[in-house]
């Protein structure tokens, strides 16, 4: 099974399993990172899944829609390793991966 490791708003680290087929907001979720709201349940439509990914596994990932991309243009916390987390579908290639959760907009 990947695993992930999660930088929480306090800075703290925690590699936690990541089972295929889930989100990465449902990851984070299921193993108790309650600072990500995750308000629409992943249906893209409200940003507050935000989470910016190590650089190294930017261009590993799916490119983003429009809705996401426009979503991201509301935070203002965007870099160019921002992400929603609930648009990331897990798999193999996502064993090592990196997120630290954005700050709350
Ligand atoms: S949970 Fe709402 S956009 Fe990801």
């Amino acid at each position: 099974m990947p695993k992930i490791t999660v930088v929480d708003r306090a800075g703290t680290a925690r590699e936690v399993d990541a089972a295929k087929g889930q989100s990465v907001m449902e990851v984070l979720r299921a193993t108790g990172f309650d600072e990500l709201q995750s308000l629409c349940g992943g249906c893209c439509s409200c940003a507050t899944c935000h989470v910016h990914v190590a650089p190294e596994f930017r261009d590993l990932l799916p490119e983003m829609s429009t809705d996401e991309d426009d979503l991201l243009d509301s935070s203002d916390h965007r870099t160019e390793c921002s992400r929603l987390s609930c648009q990331l579908l897990i798999d193999d290639s996502y064993d090592g991966l990196r997120v630290v959760i954005a700050p709350e907009d």
